[in-house]
């Protein structure tokens, strides 16, 4: 079982299938740019670290506006996966980023199980990269757009191929849109994943009652903020009792107690993602209400030991 708050030093800096992150908190993936985009707004050294937009074999244009859809828990997207393409990102983006003290974890994703081994071979090749997080919430083209994430063995199977190649700790970022994530963990744990962040948005369909300008062409997307947090949480508390491989927790954490449910229920570590649209600052800000939680909650412990008489001060 994965262990809770306890693996947080009291200078917040936790470590992550061997990496060292300087503290739990993580921009989430596709919420957060190439992270590059925010260097005028924070010091991005500052954060604990950040995952990058996906990144494909092939630059993607995304899907036709409107795509991202402000709901009243939330907000609901279909961006379509748009990204510069794994080769642009490696000329264009990684330089900069190599140059960075922070954490930096490439998202990758693909329609075919080579998709993935390709990327993940070009950017091994380069310098900057911490660890690379697979989004496995993606169809899979060879058995008729079946989700990866929804099935064990497809699970199982596309983190075999990128281990096999990869340099660098793969982490498996799972679907919630499953009945049961405990075979899904168990089969990326025991396909080698270093560590598994849990959760993707949760699919979601609009009301036909949505006026015009708001209505997404595909009818629907994923839903992810505060309408997806206990969602997220009884999955990452499953899970956590379940392998023995390191979670991050995410899904509608929008300040420092909602990241510390995360841990308390197993993770070791934690992502924010549709809070960033609100909060530019609502990384480090979270970082630093989450140790305001565990530094009050940890002298409200030493208070309650004394009071009931178990543990006198200086024993
Ligand atoms: C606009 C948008 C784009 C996203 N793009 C990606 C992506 O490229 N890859 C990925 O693994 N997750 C992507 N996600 C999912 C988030 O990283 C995160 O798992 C999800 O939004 C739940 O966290 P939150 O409730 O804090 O936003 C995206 C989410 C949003 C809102």
């Amino acid at each position: 079982m994965s262990s809770g708050p306890l693996t947080i030093a009291p200078d917040m800096s936790v470590s992550l299938a061997g990496i060292r992150l300087r503290n739990p908190v993580l921009a989430a993936s596709g919420t957060f740019g190439y992270g590059l985009e925010w260097e005028s707004l924070l010091d991005l050294n500052s954060l604990g670290g950040f995952v990058t937009k996906g990144l494909s074999r092939e630059p993607m244009p995304g899907n036709p506006p409107p795509r991202l859809v402000v709901m009243p828990s939330g907000m609901l997207n279909s961006i379509g996966l748009q990204n510069v393409g794994v080769d642009a990102f490696i000329r264009e983006k990684l330089p900069k980023l190599a140059r960075l003290k922070t954490v930096v974890i490439a998202n990758v994703f693909g329609y075919e199980i080579e998709d993935y081994v390709e990327v993940v071979r070009r950017l091994d090749g380069a310098d900057g990269l911490a660890a690379y997080e697979l989004n496995l919430s993606c169809p899979n083209t060879s058995h008729g757009g079946m989700t990866f994430g929804i099935d064990p063995q497809l699970t199982a199977a596309v983190i075999a191929a990128v281990k096999k190649i990869s340099q660098r700790p793969v982490i498996a970022k799972l679907s919630p849109n499953v009945a049961d994530i405990i075979p899904i963990a168990k089969a990326a744990e025991s396909a080698g994943a270093d560590a598994l962040s849990l959760v993707n948005t949760v699919l979601a369909k609009q009301s036909p009652d949505t006026p015009r300008s708001a209505r997404i062409p595909s009818g629907g997307g994923g839903l992810s903020g505060p309408a997806i947090h206990e969602v997220a949480l009884r999955m990452v508390s499953a899970a956590a009792s379940t392998v023995r491989i390191p979670i991050i927790g995410l899904g509608g954490i929008l300040c420092g107690a909602d990241a510390a449910a995360f841990i308390r229920a197993g993770a070791v570590a934690v992502q924010v993602g549709t809070a960033n649209f609100y909060d530019p600052l609502a990384v480090p800000r979270i970082a630093r209400e989450l140790q305001d939680y565990f530094r009050a909650r940890n002298s409200a412990a030493r208070v309650s030991k004394r009071t009931d008489g178990t543990q006198r001060p200086g024993r």
